[in-house]
């Protein structure tokens, strides 16, 4: 609801019980209900106010990835919320559309609380966007997906999965948006599905059963300049596309996770995610645009700093995370290169808080029209460089720090982090 002016939301962290399996069901964390939380909707230019009520036995965080936000407001580890507290962070939502999400980030422990179900996604609307031929009605053919990997135990309750591994530890079974074996009745002609790399280690590759092309049409931070058409689309956790796909009337096709690189993933196959099922009769859908948004060419000339950020066993250069560390100092108003290497064969990948930053180079070249939009997080293949454009808009603030990390939640939570402060 609205309030002065404000659009606030609320939020309660709970504990109770799932079935995501005939056998039995299990106990989970959710927002609000027993699994996941609710989508958040709001527009850009308005303020807005989570009323965050923390109802675990437990402390918790939420972050609020992709947002720009001051960074008292980020929900990072510096902002814990204590068993039975109630946090109120404020912001103005200054950014372009986009689908963002929210989770915890409490210090050494996101992946539990995250696997747990801990998660929403948040989106942000704005009238550039609005004023497109997109497929944009909420639930009717535009729907956001949380793809996540579980296993679980004879009676119905999570278990370990596959064991630790390299990137943490891998589900055998796919859940989109808290179900299993899940499937979408589609009415229109084409659908836009959001899709969010949920899970804490999964790489997933994106494709249709039969290979089709869909229009890649936004990523992390907000729509492309143009739609690109691809067969397949890889994201890493934390990671998010917009897809715009045609059906035919009738047809059921299966939306898949193609086995991905193995330079970017060791234990990975292939699997069903979701089965679209087209009525008999459909809806008709306008054609996707050819011009979406205008997302300027990253410009380096005015970079103030350039730094190096090595990523290599579960540290970043050497150092593990210590919230009482700042190891970068950033000034406002300004905008740096981060060369971004990663030492290992296996994948890594690098997310920024606060900011949509911008893809200079890789191992020297130009990204591929899939990374030359607006994101926040991307994998890192093993032995490769990255060049990034960050810029630190607004919002100095000497005391608290925005984090920089692995999002393999379980490399985060080993230290694989640093601290950025803007003044
Ligand atoms: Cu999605 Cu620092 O996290
Ligand atoms: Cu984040
Ligand atoms: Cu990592």
């Amino acid at each position: 609801h609205v309030e002065d002016g404000v659009r606030v939301f609320a939020l309660t962290a709970r504990e109770g019980r799932t079935s995501f399996v005939p056998q039995g069901d299990t106990p989970t964390l959710g927002y609000d209900g027993s699994y996941l939380g609710p989508t958040l909707v709001a527009a850009r230019g308005e303020q807005v106010r989570v009323d965050v009520t923390n109802d675990l036995p437990d402390t918790t965080t939420v972050h609020w990835h992709g947002m720009h936000l001051p960074a008292a407001m980020d929900g990072g580890p510096h902002t814990p919320i204590a068993a039975g507290a109630l946090w109120q962070p404020t912001w103005t939502v200054d950014q372009p559309a986009a689908t963002l999400w929210y989770h915890p980030h409490l210090h050494g422990r996101t992946r539990e609380q995250v696997d747990a179900g801990l998660a929403g996604m948040f989106l942000v609307r704005d009238d550039e966007e609005a004023a497109l031929a997109l497929p944009r009605d909420y639930g009717i053919d535009d729907f956001p997906l949380i793809v996540q990997d579980r296993s679980f135990n004879a009676d119905g309750s999570f278990a370990g999965g596959l064991g630790m591994q390299f990137d943490g530890v891998l589900g055998d079974t796919i859940l989109v948006n808290g179900t299993a074996a899940p499937y979408l009745d589609v009415t229109t002609g084409k659908v836009r599905l959001r899709l969010l790399n949920g899970s804490s280690a999964r790489m997933y590759d994106f494709t249709f059963a039969d290979g089709r092309e869909f229009d890649l049409i936004g990523t992390d931070g907000g729509l492309l300049e143009a739609p690109v058409a691809a067969t397949d689309i890889p994201l890493s956790p934390g990671e998010r596309a917009e897809i715009v796909v045609s059906l035919a009337p009738g047809e059921r096709i299966a939306l898949r996770s193609a086995a991905p690189d193995p330079a970017l993933h060791a234990g990975s196959a292939e699997f069903d995610v979701l089965e679209l099922r087209a009525a008999a009769s459909l809806a008709a859908s306008p054609d996707v645009p050819a011009h979406l948004a205008d997302v300027p060419a990253p410009d380096a000339a005015n970079a103030v700093t350039e730094r190096t950020f090595v990523m290599s066993g579960h540290n970043i250069n050497d150092t593990q995370m210590d919230l009482g560390r700042a190891d970068v100092v950033a000034t406002v108003d300004t905008s740096e290169v981060w060369t971004v290497r990663n030492d290992n064969p296996l994948p890594h990948s690098f997310h920024v808080h606060d900011m949509q930053y911008r893809i200079l180079s890789i191992d020297g070249s130009p990204p591929p029209a899939r990374l030359a939009g607006y994101k926040d997080t991307i994998a890192l293949e093993g032995d490769r460089e990255y060049r990034l454009l960050v810029r630190f808009d607004d919002y100095a603030d000497p005391t608290t720090p925005y984090m920089y990390h692995c999002h393999l939640l379980w490399h985060e939570d080993q230290g694989m982090m640093g601290q950025f402060l803007v003044v």
